[in-house]
């Protein structure tokens, strides 16, 4: 059984599942978990970042993404924003369906202008 078929989604009957590759090597998986109370649940991506963080990892080199269906999952705002705390623009992001990766992006892509405390959302001042 794979992290995605594992998600607990009888709400929206749409199961995620998300891997996070860390610049050292790891992989942490994760999938969505909803709650009778919608706004509680939390996404595939989320659970992922939180193993990460859990066995002492931070610094993430690439995520996929997998969902079926026939349009494309992409992370949802709120997941870009939390991939991008332990992310860099150049970050790759592939979304997949259920026979593999259909679209990939950085996160540069996803999140432009980044709010991160470490400033590299490459959100530049102009001079003016
Ligand atoms: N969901 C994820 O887990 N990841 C995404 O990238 C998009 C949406 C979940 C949240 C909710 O449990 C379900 O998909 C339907 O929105």
């Amino acid at each position: 059984m794979t992290v995605r078929e594992r998600a607990h989604a009888p709400y929206s009957r749409f199961q995620v599942g998300a891997a996070i590759r860390s610049t050292a090597g790891h992989v942490y998986t994760g999938c969505n978990v909803e709650n009778a109370s919608y706004p509680e649940g939390w996404c595939a991506e989320t659970s992922a970042i939180a193993q990460m963080i859990a066995a002492g990892d931070s610094a993430i080199d690439e995520v996929v993404v997998v969902a079926g269906g026939d349009r494309l999952c992409t992370p949802c705002g709120g997941c870009r924003q939390r991939l991008a705390e332990f992310s860099g623009p150049d970050t790759r992001i592939h979304a997949a369906g259920l026979q593999g990766i259909e679209k990939s992006f950085t996160m540069r892509d996803l999140l432009p202008e980044a709010f991160t405390l470490r400033g590299d959302g490459e959100s530049a001042k102009t001079e003016s």
